[in-house]
């Protein structure tokens, strides 16, 4: 059977899927769960100083996730390289899926994860809703899994979209 032009762009994400992984150094990460599928993405971030702004010099993501969520999180995360907090935070999650071309609609929530991860990386105070638990974060998502997945470390916090 003949792929769609997603299906193969995603495919081809996914042979090579870009910035995948935990970054060390990172100056932010942002954490979301979809409860929609249960499906969870993680966005490290590290800027730079780049003609007197502060920009994103490199983003890494891990995901309990589909192929779509993996696919756009490789867009995206490319995408998103040399913009300010404000540039990146005026993406929508169908510009962060731009490479991809348009999700259908039962995919959408897939990049919205992604575009959620963003922001609750960029912009934490907006995401954290006053009376969200204590959550693991820091160090792998498969960690946050692992026997000290109770412990909260400093920093860490996994924000869970409004349902749609
Ligand atoms: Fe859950 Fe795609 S189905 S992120």
């Amino acid at each position: 059977m003949q792929k769609t032009e997603l299906e193969q762009r995603i495919a081809e994400a996914l042979a090579n899927p870009k910035n995948m992984g935990e970054m060390a150094s990172a100056d932010a990460v942002g954490t979301v769960g979809s409860p929609n599928c249960g499906d969870m993405v993680r966005m490290w971030i590290k800027f730079k100083e780049d003609k007197g702004r502060k920009v994103i010099d490199r983003a890494t993501f891990q995901t309990f996730g589909c192929e779509t969520a993996i696919a756009v999180a490789s867009v995206a995360t490319e995408l998103i390289r040399g913009k300010t907090v404000e540039e990146a935070l005026a993406l929508s999650g169908t510009e962060l899926a731009a490479d991809l071309g348009p999700l259908p609609p039962m995919k959408i929530h897939c990049g919205q994860l992604v575009e959620g991860a963003l922001r609750s990386a960029l912009a934490p105070s907006e995401q954290l809703p006053k009376t969200a638990p204590p959550a693991p974060a820091g160090g792998s998502l498969l960690e946050n899994f692992g026997s000290d997945s109770q412990k909260p470390r400093a920093g860490g916090k996994i924000v869970f979209l409004d349902p749609k």
